[in-house]
């Protein structure tokens, strides 16, 4: 059995053969408002970890330096240790969610720029929004580390709206999260899914992501199934 290193609320992380590699399973678990609402939704863990294969594989060809390594069966990914940088990046294309609620903004607001947003990842906290200077006064990187992240995160968008477009589905926003390699190299890491993405369909600006679970809105398994059967 290999020796689990972390539980998070939606995946556990084992030890793999190497040293410098880990196995990444996706659990059915979902929660939402910092863990306060939970529920466990049906396949929810093969559909994530298919979605977040496919995507990170995607990136990896277009150069995006990432922990993925291969798919190893239906729940599970086998990908290269990394040390979690304590940061969420946020990408807003379309204002939605926080930020709509936060600055009282119509949800569906088309902004003039793309916006980003990071978060210190602490749940004892709730993930507060800080900035750059925050970040860097808390330890959690440097000035230049945060360039270069803010660089990855800018092409990711590019490279994952692009793709989503061609399945006429909007990436509304998303948030990933950057680990250092043994050797301190920067690559993204975490997973990209239905669970990180906001995500609607172009034509009838349907959600086709976590919102269905945070917002009650039901059909939340049918909303992940169309999206993988969309990319891939
Ligand atoms: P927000 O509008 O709630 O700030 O969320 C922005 C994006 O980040 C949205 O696509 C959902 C994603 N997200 C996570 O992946 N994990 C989280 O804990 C939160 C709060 C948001």
């Amino acid at each position: 059995m290999n020796k689990l290193l972390y539980e998070g609320k939606a995946k556990k992380v084992y030890q793999a053969e190497k040293d410098n590699q880990v196995i990444i399973y996706y659990k059915d678990d979902a929660t939402a408002f910092n863990g306060v609402k939970k529920a466990k939704i049906k396949n929810k863990g093969a559909l994530n970890n298919k979605i977040s294969s496919i995507l990170f594989k995607k990136l990896k060809e277009k150069g995006i330096p990432n922990h993925f390594l291969k798919k190893l069966d239906d729940r599970s990914q086998l990908c290269q240790k990394v040390k979690i940088i304590k940061l969420e990046f946020i990408v807003r294309n379309i204002i939605a969610g926080s930020m709509a609620k936060r600055l009282k903004l119509k949800e569906g607001t088309v902004p003039d720029n793309t916006i980003f947003d990071i978060c210190y990842k602490k749940d004892d906290l709730g993930d507060p929004l800080i900035n750059d200077h925050h970040a860097v006064a808390l330890n959690l990187c440097t000035y230049d580390e945060l360039a270069l992240m803010y660089d990855l995160t800018k092409q990711i968008n590019t490279i994952l709206q692009k793709a989503f477009l061609q399945e006429d589905i909007i990436l509304v926003d998303f948030k990933i999260e950057f680990g250092k390699t043994a050797d301190g190299t920067i690559i993204l890491a975490d997973e990209i899914s239905p669970d990180t993405c906001r995500l609607w369909d172009k034509r009838t600006k349907e959600k086709l992501d976590k919102d269905r679970f945070r917002r009650d809105l039901g059909s939340i398994e049918e909303a992940y199934v169309e999206i993988l059967n969309r990319i891939q």
